[in-house]
């Protein structure tokens, strides 16, 4: 991987602005201590760094989760955008700004952006025709004639006016900059899979939509709201000042553009690599310099919970082990760019190992050390003997490869390299063993030898804690204190890591209390996590069933590809009639139009229960107190199970009797806004069945519709009415459900095998 980045003396990176139909959680929070570690070392190393982060507030699907909330979408985004500020804060996390889509700010310059690609010829008002769902208000891909998969009716042929963007016309001109910038984009599988996408051909990008009305009105045409990915887009330069006349806003933007890192999820590189720096081409903007691309977070099923989804929150780690503990885990676990699997053992594992054991044992030792034997002053080395400086050039050697290693976002070798020094720093002291005095030394040697010893263990602890920094801010500053240097931040503002050279830590230097660092973690650690997890759902679920404003926390099912159309519903670009027809073979994005209302990529299959997400209690009537989680996946876990990471026997399979059923009746439930009454019609019997689908499907569209259900299931009790059974629906990434269905004619009862 080639460096990422420049160093001309200032430095902008960002991350993706997070959706705000989610609340945060760790996998959003791993973007961000990414960056984080990023920008702490670029700031550390005198480099002037600006570093961006914020929400994407605008789309059909943040509309459509603030009316199941209840409330208005400004409301609703104001509240999920305060999370994330909040958690931001709480990892300490030192972002220079925060943008939110629904800013002035942004509002400006992204109409500015949409106009001057207009002026400039590079956005012309076109029409789509597709074939469009009247039951499903969807456009769905296919010839006219089309029969809709989920209704059975034959689709209609409808036709849209839209903007489209010229993208058709930047194909050789994105292929030339890419081979003229071999580093703008990474890692190889994300470089590959973009050249690819682009030698497939471009087609021209609808940049508007009609259909929409949570969006930024088109400047001059307020019927069109700015297609949400050039809207989101927008924020990397709305947030410098783009669009505006303020001349502190120009400066800034003038200091700043282009960033120099965008980091980003893998799924969302097309994005980022094609339709940005495009948009920006025929702005006349400059291109960013690079795009990095994270791999999942994946989520260790087995470990965690058996039978409900795996969502982590950041807040959960922080509370039981602390923000450095969960900084360093992300970092050095998982190899950047790839995927890597989360689990509380792991992370305890780590945490015990590296930083109770490790660093926070070696630091505690040798601060004590230079308090009990030298009155906590730093004692003057003396001369080197051959363990000394075999220990100075592992430290050089540590520093040379840290700092490049680092810069290429290997993060976990770089990590690696900084503890096999704390490593050797703690062997070096065990063979020398300064508190214990031989019969035969001398006093004098032996005061000598613990001099030499802690002066240079106390160094080496110096360079480690200083090359840590960006990585363990709470913890170095502690450390930072104990060695009795200044306040670690200070230093940092004034590039202390420029010139990180062995020998800094001077004879005679006063050294601070000492202080836990990092208590070693007990059995329960990982039970104490588990549980806040398991509150937390549970509390989640309870306020949704009051009617608070609670989004499900979400994120991309765990996949090693980058899905076709991931993100938001709205991601779903649309290409004008006059477009090359779709080549199946490839990644789909330009040519998929809203087949269904969220990406199917970032979904998983699950029985709607009689409660759907975001809604009343998902606990059945009899089940015990916190058997809510066993029994059911709480909406707030749902999208996040790795898919395979728990096997079943065929066996327990054929356990599940899943039927085909026709919907006879669908009505709401008196005073559960949430749920629906259903009489399905199994073939051989009808029967009831209450689901937790009314925000998501009117009743009345529902009626004839055929379904699969699970028919095996122990009826439960629900506001006085008995289900009998689940419906099957694929489970969006905001939690909405879409059920499940069949293209060709089946009879009522047959059964899923
Ligand atoms: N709003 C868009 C980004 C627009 S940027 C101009 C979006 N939002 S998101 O909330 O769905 O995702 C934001 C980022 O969080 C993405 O980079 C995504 O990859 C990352 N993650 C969400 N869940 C994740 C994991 N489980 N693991 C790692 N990163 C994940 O896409």
């Amino acid at each position: 991987m080639t460096q990422a980045g420049s160093d001309i003396g200032r430095f902008y990176l960002t991350t993706p602005i997070y959706y705000v139909n989610a609340r945060p959680h760790l996998g959003h929070a791993y973007s961000t201590i990414v960056c984080d570690a990023i920008a702490r070392r670029k700031r550390a190393l005198g480099i002037e760094t600006w570093f961006l982060t914020g929400t994407d507030e605008h789309g059909q699907k943040i509309e459509r989760s603030a009316k199941a909330a209840g409330c208005t979408p400004q409301e609703f985004t104001d509240k999920i955008a305060g999370e994330f500020h909040g958690l931001w804060d709480r990892l300490g996390i030192s972002n220079d700004d925060f943008i939110r889509t629904t800013e002035a700010r942004h509002v400006r310059g992204s109409q500015h952006l949409f106009a001057t690609l207009r002026d400039r010829g590079y956005i012309y008002k076109g029409s789509y025709t597709g074939q469009y769902c009247v039951s499903c208000e969807e456009w769905i891909d296919g010839p006219p004639g089309t029969v809709c998969p989920i209704h059975g009716i034959p689709t209609e042929t409808v036709s849209e006016e839209n903007y489209f963007f010229k993208l058709s016309a930047f194909e050789r001109k994105l292929l030339e900059f890419y081979d003229a910038n071999p580093g703008f984009m990474a890692p190889e599988s994300t470089r590959r899979e973009v050249i690819s996408f682009v030698r497939g051909g471009l087609k021209d990008l609808s940049v508007s939509r009609t259909s929409v009305s949570w969006g930024i009105p088109v400047p001059g045409d307020e019927r069109h709201v700015i297609y949400v990915w050039l809207d989101a887009l927008a924020n990397y330069i709305t947030a410098l000042g783009y669009g505006s006349d303020d001349p502190k806003d120009k400066a800034r933007f003038e200091k700043f553009w282009p960033a120099d890192i965008h980091l980003i999820g893998k799924e969302i590189s097309r994005f980022h690599c094609v339709y940005w720096p495009a948009f920006l081409m025929a702005a006349g903007i400059p291109a960013p310099r690079s795009v990095r691309a994270n791999g999942w977070l994946l989520f260790d099923q087995g470990k965690m919970s058996k039978s409900r989804g795996n969502i982590v929150r950041a807040e959960t780690v922080v509370e039981v082990l602390g923000v450095d503990a969960l900084r360093y885990f992300l970092l050095r676990e998982i190899p950047f760019g790839q995927d890597g699997n989360f689990s509380f053992d792991a992370l305890v594992q780590r945490y015990n190992g590296d930083l109770a054991n490790g660093y926070g044992n070696l630091v505690s030792r040798v601060v004590n050390m230079v308090h009990k034997y030298f009155l906590g002053v730093v004692p003057s080395a003396g001369e080197e003997t051959r363990a000394e400086a075999g220990l100075r050039a592992r430290a050089e050697a540590a520093i040379a490869a840290f700092g490049p290693m680092f810069d290429e976002l290997n993060f976990s070798d770089a990590l690696k390299e900084l503890w096999n020094l704390v490593a050797e720093t703690d062997g070096y002291l065990t063979a020398n063993a300064p508190w214990k005095k031989p019969q035969e030394r001398s006093d004098a040697e032996h005061e000598k030898l613990q001099a030499r010893v802690l002066a240079t263990a106390a160094e080496a602890i110096r360079i480690v804690t200083a090359s840590a920094y960006p990585i363990l801010p709470e913890a170095a500053a502690k450390v930072w204190r104990q060695l009795g240097q200044c306040e670690i931040a200070g230093a940092a503002k004034e590039g202390f890591l420029k010139d990180l050279k062995w020998g800094g830590l001077k004879a005679g230097t006063r050294l601070g209390e000492p202080a836990p660092l990092f208590p070693r973690a007990e059995m329960d650690a990982i039970e104490r996590m588990q549980k806040l997890e398991d509150e937390n759902n549970r509390s989640a679920v309870e306020s949704a069933s009051q009617g608070e404003i609670v989004a499900p926390s979400s994120a991309p099912a765990a996949t090693s590809v980058v899905p076709a159309n991931a993100g938001n519903e709205t991601n779903g670009a649309l290409t004008p009639t006059s477009a090359a027809p779709i080549d199946p073979a490839r990644p789909v994005d330009t040519a998929k139009v809203h087949q269904v209302p969220a990406p199917l990529a970032s979904s998983r299959l699950s029985a709607v229960p009689s409660a759907g997400p975001a809604n009343a209690p998902l606990v059945p009537a009899e089940a015990k107190p916190g058997a809510a989680a066993q029994n059911e996946q709480s909406a707030a876990t749902q999208t996040l199970q790795a898919p395979g990471s728990q096997q079943i026997s065929i066996d327990d399979f054929a356990k599940v009797e899943l039927r085909v059923a026709q919907i006879l009746v669908a009505e709401r439930v008196p005073k559960a806004d949430k749920l629906l009454r259903l009489e399905v019609d199994l073939g051989f019997e009808k029967r009831q069945i209450l689901a937790g689908i009314a925000q998501y499907y009117e009743p009345e569209k529902l009626v004839g519709r055929k379904i699969i259900v699970v028919a095996n299931l122990a009826p439960r009790k629900m506001r006085g009415l008995e289900s009998n059974g689940m419906l099957l629906a694929a489970s969006l990434e905001d939690g909405a459900p879409v059920l499940a269905g069949f293209l060709e004619e089946v009879p009522l009862g047959a059964r899923l095998k």
